[in-house]
């Protein structure tokens, strides 16, 4: 268990709320979901599903239906064709980072993963004794990965690459020449997985969502991990799936079996709902997380000492905070406990974190601002 790392957010997240106990106002930057309800289409589909009897059971890959329709949206979105028995449907799109790791590497071998990164990447694989390998995002590089790391680190013992973009914490965003790039590296290894985390494939600002799976022979070497938290603000419903090849698929359809034999039949409907109904409220909450873009990246660079680069992608600003003259984690709490503010540390991400804070602008204009005015004033008295 001691391998075993953890989401720093939900640790902030207590520590914010216990202020809050005390009588003292603050402004949650901290956490990775939207703060829009989830649209009403998707949850008159859940009550229906309630009421049509979706209270049981269902195959641990997911209801037919529910893959078919995922199928169908993959293979739109990713220009390739994905069939229903390459869909493993799990309660968040985490589980399939848990799952694509335990089936597919073996202790000692390794896999590489970007860092600063979504942390659980680097606990899964410590947890099973395998070799965590940092691949760095650099702000100069935008923060997506440069292809060139992947050359230089991958070895004959390399079993997976984990790729995310858009990407958490930096909102790095790959593009095709990269994914390239990245394809060519590994296109005679067949003993190679890549797990390609697009959680936050439609909130993208500027050009469209690329992946790997587009490249001849990557889709059969490639886990998809997509799923309903971020796209249609569904974080609490705990649905997500993978998109891989079907003889991968029935061995992560077992570990499920094993670990929660299926995911919530009620929501799996709604989940059909949000993929083949209306898209409306998805565009609404992108041009809106885009408006807030603009108001966190322009303040933050209007305080001395920080300088904020324009994420491409998902909902998040990963600013340099290095002129402030304080480590990541001292001035994270600092601004907590002084200026009200819930932010995370860049080292919250790897160690190639410091230097930096992530802060999430799924939060209003309203509390971006008010946020940006505190931090200004407590920067100020350093
Ligand atoms: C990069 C990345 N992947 C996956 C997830 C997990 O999403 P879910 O809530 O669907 O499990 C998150 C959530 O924060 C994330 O940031």
């Amino acid at each position: 268990m001691e391998n075993l790392g953890q989401e720093t957010a939900f640790e902030v997240l207590a520590k914010a709320k216990a202020l809050e106990r005390q009588g003292k106002n603050i402004v949650h930057l901290e956490i990775g979901e939207p703060d829009f309800d989830t649209p009403k289409n998707i949850k008159e589909a859940a009550i229906k599903a309630i009421n049509a009897g979706y209270t049981h059971y269902g195959p641990s890959a997911g209801i037919p239906e529910m893959r078919e329709a995922i199928a169908e949206y993959i293979s739109k979105t990713r220009g390739i064709k994905a069939e229903t028995d390459e869909v493993v449907v799990t309660p968040g799109g985490k589980p399939i980072m848990f799952f694509a790791i335990l089936a597919c590497v073996n202790p000692g071998e390794e896999v590489l993963y970007p860092n600063p990164g979504f942390p659980i990447y680097e606990s899964v694989v410590n947890f099973i004794d395998a070799k965590a390998v940092p691949t760095p995002l650099e702000e100069e590089n935008d923060f997506k990965l440069d292809p060139e790391y992947v050359k230089e680190k991958i070895t004959k013992k390399t079993k997976m690459i984990i790729l995310n973009s858009p990407g958490n914490p930096t909102g790095g965003v790959l593009g095709r020449e990269d994914l390239k790039v990245i394809a060519d590296c590994i296109a005679n290894r067949d003993d190679v997985v890549v797990l390609s985390d697009e959680i936050y494939s439609e909130i993208i600002y500027e050009g469209k969502n690329e992946s790997i799976t587009q490249f001849p022979g990557m889709k059969e070497k490639t886990v998809i991990l997509d799923g309903f938290s971020k796209t249609y603000a569904m974080t609490g419903w705990r649905l997500g799936y993978g998109v891989m090849r079907k003889d991968l698929a029935a061995k992560v359809a077992r570990l499920m079996n094993n670990c929660n034999s299926c995911t919530c039949t009620f929501t799996q409907m709604a989940g059909i709902e949000a993929l083949k109904g209306p898209q409306e409220d998805v565009r609404k909450m992108v041009a809106e997380f885009k408006k807030r873009r603009e108001v966190i990246v322009t303040g933050l660079n209007n305080i001395e000492g920080i300088t904020c680069k324009k994420p491409r992608g998902a909902f998040y600003v990963f600013p340099n905070i290095t002129g402030t003259g304080m480590t990541s984690q001292k001035l994270a709490d600092y601004i907590l406990n002084e200026a009200g503010v819930a932010v995370l540390s860049g080292t919250s991400f790897g160690k190639y974190g410091e230097g930096y804070l992530r802060l999430s602008f799924a939060n209003s204009v309203e509390n971006i601002k008010k946020a940006l005015e505190r931090i200004s004033n407590a920067v100020k008295k350093l």
